[in-house]
């Protein structure tokens, strides 16, 4: 039996701001952000928008009344929480109908928290081959203005539909991971904004995967023939770029070719919204579907998750028969287009707004007119709505 992702789709924020003129603004050379950086342009939240109204817009498009029947289990990584106890999925399962039948819970580690979730989900399915899992990523990247991760931010959630037969990815089962306790990123408790050491978290992410790299092909007894990509978690694209080039000498020269021009058709959307931390390898997956040429039927495609902390895994898929017939590209680049560009002004100003709680209530109603917003807090509790 074959398991794996069934549908697949992602949601952003509908407003962005243009890392040209963040660039200016901070009086960098434009350059750096969209060449050194390998960034465009990056999606900001508004106050009422957070890790749950994000999950549940994309769920929202992967979803339909007869599908949802089947889902007995939500999961939600993020590292972006609303609350310190209760998972995003209660929230979620509400607001998009899921049936009672459905274990919900969050799962916290980095950028792997997705990940994890997929592993889970796989497991689930495997034992029981009649029923469905809902994996959702969803953050908001978020450094901190005029800091050097201040490019590398960006928001949005990542749905996939987890069953067996599935139309997209099959998963192959053949996962090589490994952990460490790494001070290269994390947020306290008590802090707003990610701590990064940005220079040595690339060098961990690097050793990581060459690490797991070499453990894969030692495990599975194949070799990168066998492989026709390697996706990346992409907190920005010129990351996952270093790290494909570290296996330069791993390969011969006309598949890396082949490998650095496929890897280019899976940044594309991460450049234009920027990194979504858990969701950025499977934005990297919708992505590469959707922009890559000469994509064939069984074609085994290599993904690299990796979650600050630091934990990482590399595993595979195989392309499903009609994959593209599932996808969305016409829908995701006029949503893409539609965006509002928010002057570097506006960005700032949105940015800095607090939510005010003033004897446990605070009221905002809904500022996008999109689906799913955070209304209000009530006796210090969260309240979402939808349209
Ligand atoms: N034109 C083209 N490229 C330029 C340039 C210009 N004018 N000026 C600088 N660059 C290049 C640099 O050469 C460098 O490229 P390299 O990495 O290939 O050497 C790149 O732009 C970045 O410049 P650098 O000086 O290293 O940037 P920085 O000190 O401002 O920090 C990060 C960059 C990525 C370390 C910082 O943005 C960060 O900390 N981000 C968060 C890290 C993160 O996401 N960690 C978690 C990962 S899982």
């Amino acid at each position: 039996m074959n398991i794996g992702i069934d549908r697949i789709d992602f949601y952003t924020p509908n407003q962005y701001v243009d890392l040209v003129d963040l660039a200016k603004r901070r009086d960098v050379d434009p350059d750096k952000f969209t060449i050194g950086i390998g960034q465009e342009k990056m999606g900001l939240p508004l106050i009422s928008q957070d890790a749950v109204t994000m999950a549940a817009m994309a769920a929202d498009k992967i979803l339909d009344e007869a599908t949802k029947k089947d889902i007995e289990l939500l999961i939600i990584g993020t590292e972006s929480g609303v609350d310190e106890s209760k998972a995003a999925s209660l929230f979620v399962r509400d607001l998009i109908g899921l049936p009672k039948t459905v274990r919900a819970f969050e799962i916290k580690e980095a950028c792997y928290g997705a990940t994890a979730g997929i592993q889970m989900a796989y497991n689930f399915v495997a034992q029981n081959p009649e029923k469905s899992a809902l994996v959702i990523s969803s953050d908001i990247a978020r450094y901190g203005l005029n800091t050097p991760g201040e490019v590398t931010q960006g928001a949005g959630a990542v749905a996939m539909l987890i069953k067996a037969e599935p139309k997209i990815l099959a998963l192959q089962n053949d996962s090589v991971f490994m952990s460490e306790n790494v001070g290269d990123f994390w947020r306290p408790t008590f802090s707003k904004y990610a701590f990064a050491r940005g220079k040595f978290s690339n060098e961990v992410y690097i050793r990581f995967f060459d690490e797991l790299y070499d453990a894969y092909f030692e495990k599975n007894n194949t070799t990168i023939d066998d492989l026709s990509a390697i996706l990346f978690h992409i907190p920005y694209s010129k990351m996952g770029k270093k790290a494909l080039q570290s296996v330069e000498n791993k390969v011969d020269e006309a598949k890396y070719h082949e490998l650095m021009q496929r890897y280019e058709s899976s940044i594309l959307l991460s450049k234009s919204i920027g990194n979504l931390y858990t969701g950025s390898l499977y934005l990297g997956l919708i992505s590469y579907l959707e922009n890559a040429e000469d994509l064939k039927t069984d074609d085994q495609i290599m993904l690299f998750s990796y979650g600050s902390g630091s934990m990482g895994e590399i595993f595979t898929g195989k392309l499903q028969p009609g994959y593209k017939e599932n996808l969305n590209q016409e829908q995701h680049l006029k949503e893409l287009a539609e965006r509002r560009k928010l002057s570097v002004d506006e960005y700032e100003t949105e940015f800095k707004k607090e939510i005010e709680i003033v004897d446990g209530d605070w009221f905002i109603g809904n500022l996008t007119n999109e689906k799913y917003y955070l209304e209000q807090i009530k006796e210090n509790e969260r309240i979402y709505k939808s349209l």
